[in-house]
This record gives structure tokens, C-alpha cells and sequence, in this order.
């Protein structure tokens, strides 16, 4: 089957015409393209493919291809895994669409050299199988990588990607928070949102090796890790409705750093990256409660018009800060405390039942090593904490990781990276505001405690910030206009 990604009068249109186009495919205005969007291939869940299924073997095949590939043609695996490396953003908010146009050029160029037209990647789900699924190990397997960290018993901690703190994530209405901040240039400052910074960093750091690093791509359960937080980010939109930022900056970006399975350089807009779930790809449910994958559903099409049309002016606009500016330096195995002043009586309202607001928890200015061994875990007003913590514990507000290659950046080590991590304090802050026990207190006293992976040495290893605010914004956050 060919893709609709394919046609270059598509893309081309898709970029500038998005609405229109997508509008005159779903009344019929184009009767093969119809038909390509209802058999889209789906992308399944690993843990659901036999390890002889033939997605498996073609992904293995393909993989082998790309190996074998000179270094000359741009298809060749580690010229693949080098996009990556010189031109992958983190840390704000186009990490999302430039990681799903990566996959679908890859998952085409896989269809190609795997010689399946039907293939379509797999996805990860580590949610529900938190150890690296048997299909990448074995020597001599193309799908192995030697010097992962993990090993095939090792299960992701349920803290990064346990469904409590999917559905948490999944439930964040604001696409600044749920997808990372913004940012004027692809690889510039922004800040983590929880997606990337909770789930996405800590598996590259769990899996380790090559993972670590923006080299990432050479382990093949890379494109697999981010078919999940793909998978994520279409349930985010499609399944529950939300929708992403309207902001020019954003759906107007191009990225110009893939090739096609022909080794044609392509551009793509963030906004025709909007259009590729909807239809050149469809998911296996990655959540539970999500409808099997159908045609062109109704739902669809509407969610079609909804959020490539639309979109929504998103902010992050705090009706009230409170800030700290004051450098800490985190140690692993010694916590810091940072102490925010604040005015009890708007927190106290903040907090109150039905009160719609959110408070969030904005750390900037950090700076970590380039190939960090430990997380974070954040803590509300628990002066004893320690590495021992239990994450039950109801001071407990969240864990995020940090995923930065100072040396693809071009960065020496002493460099600062500078980057944000935000993170929703809101459950936390209603446990323990319960009984006006927050209320009463003149500060909130925010514990980072820096934590090594399991099987990571981490002693020597500390991270910077500059500053800490603590803010409280209306949930969405979207401005009506
Ligand atoms: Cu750009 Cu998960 O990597």
C-alpha cells in the first residue's frame, strides 16, 4: 500500500492548505486517498508480535539493510542516528512533531529496505511492559544493541512509567505542560514538559549506553521507545481531546532534516505533522480504554478539523508567582530544600475543591552533566527526606530525568545547559493542603533529592538550578479569545 506521505503534491499542499486539504479528503474529494486512509497501517504493540511475526522480521531485515548501507547513502543506520545527534530538540515543544516526522520517514525507509509494504513499526509500551521486550536481545539479533545498561529482567520503574503517572501526564490539559515549552528555534531553551521529562528521559537513561546519548537511534528500541510517546501524544489529542497550540512559531516551523526512503531530503511543518495519524498511521490502543483502531472514524475527521485547523492559544500565564532566584547544587545521596515564599491566602484559594486552579512547580537555569546518572525526585514540606524516600510517601510530587548530550550540542562539559523542568504540584499540594495544614505556612519547601538509576554509580554526580517558582495558573490555561 502506498503511503499518502508519499505524494510530494500532498506534502506539499498539507504544508500550506492543511484545512482545506484535509477537508476535501474526508467528503470524497479524492476517492483513492479515501481508501488509503481507511487501511493505513497500524502500528502495534511489540508484546502483541510473535518474535517470527513478520513486522518483527522485517524490522529486523530492514535494520540489517541500513547497517549494510555505505556511509555515503543517508539512509545508512548510523547516518539515520546521526539526524538525530545534530539536529534532535529537547526540552521544547518541537521535540513532539520533529520526533514523529523522524519515525514516519524511518518507518518508511524500513518499508523499503525491509521489502514489506505493510510493515509499520511497533511501539514499546512500557507502561505495561516495563523490561526491554525480548525482541532486542540476543547476539547476533540486528535488533540488539551491547551497551545497553539495562539488562532483559530489568523493568522501568514504576515512578517514570507506571499508569498512575501516565494517566496524570495524559490528563494534563495544557499542551505546554503535557508537551514542553516554548521556543523561537529547534534546539533552543525552553523547558521539559512532563511527557518528555518523566517517561521519555528516564528510559533513555534506564536503557542507558547508547540510549544516553543523542546517538540513541543507533539501539533500535529508540524508534520503538518513541512510538510509544507518539502513541501517547495522538491519545492526548485524539482519544481525550485536547488540543495543541495554535502558535504560529510552533505550526508553521519546518524541519528540513529527514530523507525519504529514496534518500530524497524532505521539509516538513509542524502543522502537516498534525495530519500524519490521522492519515498515514493508526495505533494499536496504547492506553487502556482507547477504541480499536477503525477507518476514518467520525471522531476523527471532526478531531481532523478541531485541532489542524484550530489548535489553541495555550499560555503558560501564572495569575500569581512566587519565585526564588538563588543557585542550589543537588547532590546525589545529599538533598537540597529550597524554601518559596508565599501568600498562604492565595494558595489556600488555589487549593480550595473546584477551584480550577493549578500550581506548578518551574525549575530553570539547570545544569547537569552530559550523561547524568541519577534523576530527580521532587518533595513538598518534607524536611527528612533522603535517596530512601518511598514514592507513596504524600509529600511526594513527582521524578524527572534529564536527557542532554552537551558534546551533539557542541557544548564543552563546563558549559551550562540552562534548561527548565515544570512540574504539577497540584496533587500533592491538595493531599497535604487538606486540614489547612498548607495554608498555615508562610513558605512551601520544595526537596530535590537526586537519585542514581538502578545499576548506575552516581556518587560525585550533582546538577545546578538558578531558579525555583512556584505558580498558579488556570487550568487549561487556554486563553479564551
Ligand atoms: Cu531525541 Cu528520545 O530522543
Amino acid at each position: 500500500m502506498e503511503n499518502l506521505f508519499s505524494r510530494r503534491d500532498f506534502l506539499l499542499q498539507a504544508g500550506g492548505a492543511a484545512s482545506a486539504l484535509g477537508l476535501a479528503l474526508l467528503t470524497g474529494g479524492c476517492e483513492s486517498c479515501a481508501e488509503q486512509i481507511a487501511h493505513r497501517p497500524i502500528r502495534r504493540n511489540i508484546a502483541n508480535l510473535a518474535a517470527n511475526d513478520p513486522i518483527v522480521e522485517t524490522y529486523k531485515a530492514a535494520v540489517s539493510a541500513m547497517k549494510a548501507l555505505p556511509s555515503t547513502d543517508p539512509r545508512n543506520w548510523t547516518r539515520q542516528a546521526s539526524i538525530h545527534n545534530d539536529h534532535c530538540p529537547h526540552g521544547n515543544w518541537f521535540f513532539l512533531p520533529w520526533h514523529r516526522a523522524y519515525l514516519l520517514y524511518f518507518e518508511r525507509i524500513c518499508r523499503k529496505l525491509g521489502g514489506n509494504n505493510d510493515f509499520a513499526l511497533p511501539y514499546w509500551n512500557w507502561t505495561a511492559q516495563p523490561s526491554i521486550p525480548p525482541h532486542f536481545w540476543g547476539s547476533g539479533n540486528p535488533l540488539f544493541d551491547s551497551n545497553r545498561f539495562a539488562t532483559a529482567i530489568d523493568a522501568v520503574p514504576p515512578e517514570f512509567v507506571g499508569q498512575p503517572v501516565l494517566d496524570n501526564i495524559l490528563s494534563e490539559p495544557n499542551f505546554l505542560l503535557f508537551a514542553s515549552g516554548a521556543s523561537s528555534t529547534q534546539r533552543g531553551p525552553g523547558s521539559y514538559g512532563q511527557l518528555e521529562a518523566t517517561p521519555h528521559n528516564n528510559v533513555h537513561n534506564f536503557v542507558g549506553g547508547d540510549m544516553g546519548t543523542f546517538m540513541s537511534p543507533l539501539d533500535p528500541v529508540f524508534w520503538c521507545h518513541h512510538n510509544m510517546i507518539d502513541c501517547c501524544w495522538v491519545d492526548w489529542n485524539l482519544v481525550r481531546h485536547n488540543d495543541n497550540t495554535s502558535d504560529t512559531t510552533w505550526t508553521n516551523f519546518t524541519f528540513t532534516d529527514f530523507v525519504d526512503e529514496n534518500s530524497n531530503p524532505v521539509s516538513v511543518k509542524v502543522v502537516t505533522t498534525l495530519l500524519m495519524p490521522i492519515l498515514s498511521y493508526q495505533y494499536e490502543p496504547c492506553q487502556a480504554d482507547e477504541p480499536a483502531p477503525v477507518g476514518l472514524s467520525s471522531a476523527q475527521s471532526k478531531a481532523l478539523q478541531e485541532f489542524v485547523n484550530r489548535g489553541a492559544p495555550v499560555q503558560l500565564k501564572f495569575t500569581q508567582r512566587f519565585a526564588m532566584q538563588k543557585a542550589l547544587a543537588g547532590r546525589v545521596g545529599r538533598p537540597v530544600t529550597a524554601s518559596i515564599k508565599v501568600q498562604p491566602e492565595a494558595l489556600r484559594m488555589a487549593l480550595e475543591a473546584g477551584s480550577k486552579q493549578q500550581l506548578v512547580l518551574s525549575l530553570g537555569g539547570i545544569d547537569v552533566p552530559s550523561k547524568p546518572d541519577f534523576f530527580v525526585r521532587a518533595f513538598v514540606n518534607k524536611p527528612d527526606v533522603s535517596a530512601q524516600t518511598p514514592i507513596e510517601d504524600p509529600h511526594y510530587a513527582g521524578s524527572f530525568g534529564f536527557f542532554v548530550d552537551k558534546a551533539a550540542m557542541h557544548m564543552t562539559e563546563a558549559e551550562d545547559t540552562q534548561i527548565g523542568v515544570m512540574v504539577n504540584l497540584t496533587p500533592a499540594l491538595r493531599r497535604l493542603g487538606q486540614g489547612g495544614a498548607i495554608s498555615k505556612r508562610q513558605t512551601v519547601d520544595i526537596q530535590l533529592v537526586a537519585v542514581p538509576y538502578p545499576r548506575r554509580e552516581a556518587k560525585e554526580e550533582q546538577f545546578t538550578l538558578q531558579q525555583l517558582e512556584l505558580g498558579i495558573m488556570p487550568s487549561p490555561g487556554i486563553e479564551k479569545q
